[in-house]
């Protein structure tokens, strides 16, 4: 039972239409109740407004037993029969014996002292022979007790309906039993039987919410014999343990049993009211079977008239709750953003997560590392002197409860603290809450996300407000943050970490304070609280942030009222579905490096190709080799003869990727150019300072540099565009020569270190060489590694980087070495004579080396 703690009761007043108390067409046909009277607890014995019953309010309603415990709920219906959920009793397609459970009457709280209540064991069980499982309906069962059980006060049956009985939607019925008060959090001794007052929907307006997929594309189809009782808002509902309970409604003094609590998707969410049920539905299958007893259970006549209005289901309108949480005028201003101060302290920044509660890192507040294990005593704290700040009200609020996480000083993951306001906040558009989400509330990679102060937060260099990320999907995350070879999570498993791929550029010499950042994520207009990470990484921005979902149950079960919603977003799509476990390629000592998105329908991304636009028009290929440093061929960069330093600007992430908006761009101005020293020949490599760095993502990542030349078993292309105007990234598969046959074929040509190819593909895979394009190999699954640029004027020829390899490193520190073996190729080995028809056909190696070639290509 979720009971609505927080919400103003609703009073729903069922206005009696005059005349409604038919005396003729539906009197009570005599007999049947005559022997037994059903649906009338003791007069006078109700409260209104709490979620605790009170004693002899619901005198129906039993606690069924098994293996020593509480499992279902069940109504008396006569002194020997028990009606109640087919699901508590039937497991894998079989019926448990009866005789393993016990029914519990006359109870009230289940740990109190049980004058008036008594047990019964079950003689028999009887489930329809269609009941299969709870979603294709017949979810019934009837319990025949071994001796019948003792009415009094507090033991009573409840009156069943008849199949002609109609129970008006929108009637205000009550849903009672000792199940969870919300999901997953367990009744709290002294185990007091709860009640619920929920609304019957009618069957077009659940069925509409029903069919609006949530997550997990979760639908369902409505059955004849099912009805829904609840609000479309939620946080009203029937849970687990409440199965097999009674929901009744009022008719003519008595209380009749409408449904029996079957199911629900979750409990209490919004648009996911509880299916029940429907008694009347049952009718005959209930006399059939108690046929005999006496006396049995009473069928009373309808006594109220039913409204003439909608009875058969009319076309409601399909009106969904909207979330009453998360809604932002303006991204950046929070109107969740508490900060709370405490004498002595910065300011700690959290957020509202309900109308009393607010969340921020218990590292605020508790002093780590707690040398002694320590509850988190609220008497520690001096809540007198602590004041709350929220938008929009000029007033203070003050603090009466701080409730740490158990795991707040051990695990970061874990630093969260609630603290509880005196008095509570009326919510409006500010202050108004965050949404939290679900355990498996999985946020779509390309989501939408911002950052926010959290904790002692200093502001971010410019507003962080105005930072907008997009969210990678795990793999990028644990590629580019994570640990080497760490499995990826499949959707829906709590992603370890989420990982922003911010889209601003980075500010030249910003630095990130040592603050905390909390990550709100949009889903369909709303906000979430995605994530948060209490420490930053010094200078940079904050990557992998800790996942809120966790502790979606820990916050409901302390405020009993946090704004947890469902995924409003599940077109999970390619870029979701990696329900393989995929592996990160080798890391080198600064991360990640050579890792490509697969071929997306927006195009392909190259994240380290990179267009170097030189002064005058001109554009050469240029590959990102350190997060501030791009290497390109010096030819296509600097033009000979000409004595003016060109200005040079990069571009970068040009094809886009599908979870980064098209076009997702990065510049950035070459502020240095580094040459080689090279004695008498001009060198063919330089390396381009950038003004400031780029942060490594999916659509900007460095290329891994391998000093061996080219790695065992790797497949090459040389990488550019097909025509200098429109710059679409094409590759051309390769095969290198070996340096023998290298050297035979050019020559004179030939520099030193430098390497020659051959083009295993078509003719239109080719790219256009004015920009000097580059090699690049890679290995079955592993990274992508730069072998060479293209040389001045040649397809075939390119200026090898292994022999740069020291000048490099000693030049640009974060480059990506990985050293995978393998053998270099741009020294010719021993000095064999070059075969006689291969010699001086330089000019057109590949006709006349054909054969050749074809046996010494390097073998794969
Ligand atoms: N099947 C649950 C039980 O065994 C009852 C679930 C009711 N859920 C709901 N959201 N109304 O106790």
């Amino acid at each position: 039972m979720s009971p609505h703690l927080f919400l103003p009761v609703v009073v729903l007043v069922v206005s009696p239409t005059p005349g409604a108390f038919q005396d003729s067409a539906v009197s009570p046909t005599q007999g049947e109740f005559e022997d037994l009277d059903c649906g009338r607890p003791e007069p006078s014995s109700r409260i209104v407004g709490g979620s605790d019953a009170h004693p002899g309010t619901w005198p129906w309603q039993v606690s069924l037993h098994h293996g020593g415990g509480h499992i279902c709920g069940g109504s008396l219906i006569a002194p020997s029969w028990v009606l109640s959920a087919a699901h508590c009793f039937v497991t894998n397609g079989t019926l448990e014996p009866a005789d393993e459970w016990s029914v519990l009457l006359g109870v009230h709280s289940q740990d109190g002292p049980l004058e008036g209540a008594h047990m019964r064991s079950v003689a028999t069980i009887l489930v329809p022979d269609n009941y299969s499982r709870v979603e294709l309906g017949a979810d019934l069962a009837l319990l025949r007790l071994a001796s019948p059980a003792k009415l009094g006060p507090s033991v009573k049956p409840v009156c069943l309906p008849r199949a002609s009985h109609l129970f008006a939607h929108g009637t205000a019925c009550w849903a009672t039993g000792w199940g969870d008060v919300q999901e997953s959090d367990p009744l709290p001794v002294p185990w007091v039987l709860q009640e619920v007052e929920l609304k019957l929907l009618g069957e077009t307006a659940c069925q509409c919410l029903y069919s609006r997929p949530g997550p997990f594309n979760l639908t369902l189809q409505l059955l004849p014999g099912m009805l829904c009782a609840g609000y479309p808002e939620g946080r009203r509902d029937t849970c687990q343990g409440d199965s097999g309970g009674p929901l009744v409604c009022e008719d003519g003094g008595r209380w009749f049993l409408a449904g029996i609590t079957s199911f629900g998707f979750g409990c209490g969410r919004r648009n996911r009211p509880g299916v029940f049920t429907a008694v009347a539905h049952y009718e005959s299958w209930i006399r059939e079977h108690v046929m005999g007893s006496e006396p049995g259970p009473a069928f009373p006549s309808q006594l109220q008239k039913p409204p003439s209005e909608p009875w058969e289901p009319r076309e409601e309108n399909c009106t969904f709750a909207q979330p009453e949480c998360g809604k932002a005028t303006r991204p950046g201003t929070w109107p969740w953003e508490a900060q709370v101060m405490v004498p002595g302290s910065t300011p700690c920044y959290g957020a509202l997560v309900s109308d009393s509660w607010v969340l921020a890192p218990a590292s605020c507040f508790l002093d780590f590392p707690i040398q002694q294990p320590r509850t988190s005593d609220s008497s520690l704290h001096d809540f007198e002197t602590w004041r709350v700040l929220l938008p929009s009200r000029p007033e203070e609020k003050r603090v009466v409860r701080l409730v740490a996480h158990e795991n707040a000083s051990r695990n970061f993951a874990s630093d969260l603290a609630l603290l509880q306001l005196r008095t509570r906040v009326n919510l409006t558009a500010a202050p108004s809450a965050v949404c939290l989400p679900h355990r498996e509330h999985y946020f779509l990679p390309g989501s939408r996300c911002r950052l926010a102060r959290w904790g002692h937060g200093e502001p971010a260099p410019r507003s962080s407000a105005q930072l907008e990320a997009q969210l990678l999907n795990s793999w990028w995350c644990h590629c580019l943050y994570g640990r080497q070879g760490e499995s990826v999570p499949p959707p829906g498993d709590p992603p370890h970490l989420l990982c922003p791929a911010y889209q601003e550029e980075e500010e030249a010499g910003a630095c990130w304070k040592d603050s905390g950042w909390s990550l709100l994520c949009r889903e369909e207009g709303t906000w979430f609280l995605a994530g948060y990470r209490t420490l930053s990484n010094g200078c940079l921005r904050p990557r992998a942030f800790s996942p809120m979902q966790t502790h979606g149950l820990w916050i409901s079960h302390v405020t009993q009222g946090a704004y947890l919603e469902d995924q409003l977003t599940w077109d999970w799509g390619p870029e979701g579905e990696e329900t393989e476990k995929q592996t990160c390629p080798p890391h080198t000592e600064h991360g990640a490096c050579g890792l490509r998105p697969q071929s997306t329908p927006a195009g392909v991304l190259w994240p380290w190709l990179t267009e170097v636009h030189v002064t005058g028009d001109r554009v050469c290929t240029g590959i990102l080799v350190a997060p501030g440093w791009v290497l390109a061929a010096t030819h296509c960069i600097l033009r000979l003869g000409s004595s003016t330093v060109p200005y040079i600007d990069v571009y970068l992430g040009l094809a886009g990727v599908s979870s980064l908006p098209q076009g997702h761009q990065v510049s950035r101005s070459v502020v240095s150019i580094r040459l080689p020293r090279h004695s008498g020949l001009r060198p063919p490599l330089a390396l381009l300072e950038l003004n400031s760095r780029v942060e490594p993502s999916p659509s900007a990542l460095p290329i891994c540099l391998h000093p061996e030349g080219v790695p065992p078993g790797a497949s090459c292309w040389v990488l550019g565009w097909k025509d200098p105007q429109n710059r679409v990234p094409v590759a051309a598969a390769v095969s290198i020569l070996t340096p023998r046959l290298c050297h035979c074929l050019y020559q004179g040509a030939l520099t030193p270190g430098t390497f020659c190819v051959f083009y295993t593909e078509e003719q239109e895979d080719r790219c256009e060489m004015t920009s000097a394009p580059p090699l690049l190999c890679q290995t079955e699954g592993g990274p992508w590694v730069l072998v060479g640029m293209a040389v001045r004027g040649s397809r075939e020829l390119f200026a090898a980087i292994g022999p740069e390899a020291t000048w490099i490193s000693q030049t640009v520190g974060e480059a990506h070495f990985l050293h995978l073996g393998g053998s270099s190729y741009w020294s010719p080995e021993g000095s064999d004579p070059c075969p006689q028809d291969l010699a001086g056909s330089a000019s057109s190696p590949k006709v006349a080396a054909l054969p050749l070639l074809l046996a010494l290509l390097i073998p794969r």
